[in-house]
């Protein structure tokens, strides 16, 4: 039954992969085009914050359009379908009828609608005819789920590593989709060179996995002495797990110890016990078929277990 579920789970995410490639055609373009697109990209507000694979994957759907002067580009308060980048030309930015401003080469635009699925926000017309670049809503969102998808698979597989390192005995048990689910909930978070992720002596519950730079462990004898130095951590190995189980006192410091800065990915007990409450109780059932509970309600039963 287990293997069933897992091929289940596994072609659904094949059947995913291949609809997204379906969506996420590209188009030529030459170097300099791209990295023109990739500027452009850069310097908006909404999307610079995007990571680079998903610039580029922009970038690459995006197709060439061309407006007529006097054209209306986005009618404020439509339903948006399209983000777009100026390549020449210029437009005027209107809301309410009143003019807002009007941008050139290099401006994003129509990005709001498709980001926060809200309608048009502002109206844009052409002052002069424009050669534009566009992507549409289906493409872009495809980019942003594939993005999820693959930060998903990787955060599974740093998972099953440590697992195999018996570095997380709480994970061992627990079934493929579970596991799926918490790759999904754990949260990546950055910490800079020199900075605390765990200090001794601290409540803590939250559990680490270290997914890019090292940290060392440092841990102080007692309140009076200096901490000294354990040992370093790497990708893929894990800390703060029994703050999974209960509140943990952090039994030692762990210090971000790299100059690109550390990042882990991060779970927390909450999130864990909502995930695995259902399992729990499955695998309590399993092993209460193993180990049945005994009634001990006569003497002889009584006499036996004390043999
Ligand atoms: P969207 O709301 O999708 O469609 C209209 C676009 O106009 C919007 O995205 C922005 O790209 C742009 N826009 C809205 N308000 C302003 C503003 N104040 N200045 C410049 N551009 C704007």
């Amino acid at each position: 039954i287990k293997r069933t579920a897992i091929s289940a789970e596994s072609s659904a995410q094949q059947n995913k992969s291949k609809d997204l490639r379906a969506v996420l055609q590209s188009y030529s373009k030459s170097d300099r085009t791209k990295d023109f697109l990739r500027d452009a990209l850069l310097n908006n507000d909404f999307m610079k914050n995007l990571e680079t694979d998903q610039i580029m994957s922009i970038v690459d759907c995006m197709y060439p359009l061309e407006h007529k002067v006097g054209s209306l580009i986005i009618k404020e308060g439509d339903v948006g379908n399209l983000l777009y980048i100026m390549e020449e030309g210029t437009v005027e930015v209107r809301k309410l009828s009143k003019v807002l401003t009007t941008m050139g080469p290099g401006r994003v635009f129509g990005e709001l609608a498709i980001l926060y699925n809200c309608t048009r926000t502002a109206s844009i017309k052409a002052l002069s005819n424009c050669k534009l670049w566009a992507i549409n809503r289906q493409t872009f969102q495809a980019i942003m789920m594939k993005a999820g998808m693959q930060k998903q698979a990787e955060h599974l597989e740093l998972m099953k590593k440590c697992i195999l390192r018996k570095l997380i005995k709480s994970f061992e048990k627990l079934r493929e989709d579970i596991l799926s689910k918490i790759a999904d909930t754990l949260d990546e978070v950055s910490y800079a060179d020199g900075e605390y992720i765990v200090r001794q002596g601290a409540r803590g519950d939250t559990f680490y996995i270290v997914s890019k730079g090292r940290a060392q462990i440092t841990e102080a004898k007692s309140k009076w002495d200096a901490p000294i130095y354990i040992r370093h951590l790497g990708r893929g190995e894990s800390f703060g797990e029994p703050a999974l189980q209960s509140e943990e006192t952090r039994p030692f410091n762990v210090i971000a110890d790299d100059p690109n800065g550390v990042t882990c990915l991060v779970l927390d007990r909450q999130s864990y016990r909502e995930m695995i409450a259902n399992e729990l109780s499955r695998l309590k059932r399993e092993e209460s078929f193993k180990y049945p509970r005994r009634n001990i309600d006569d003497e002889r039963d009584l006499k036996n277990l004390r043999l």
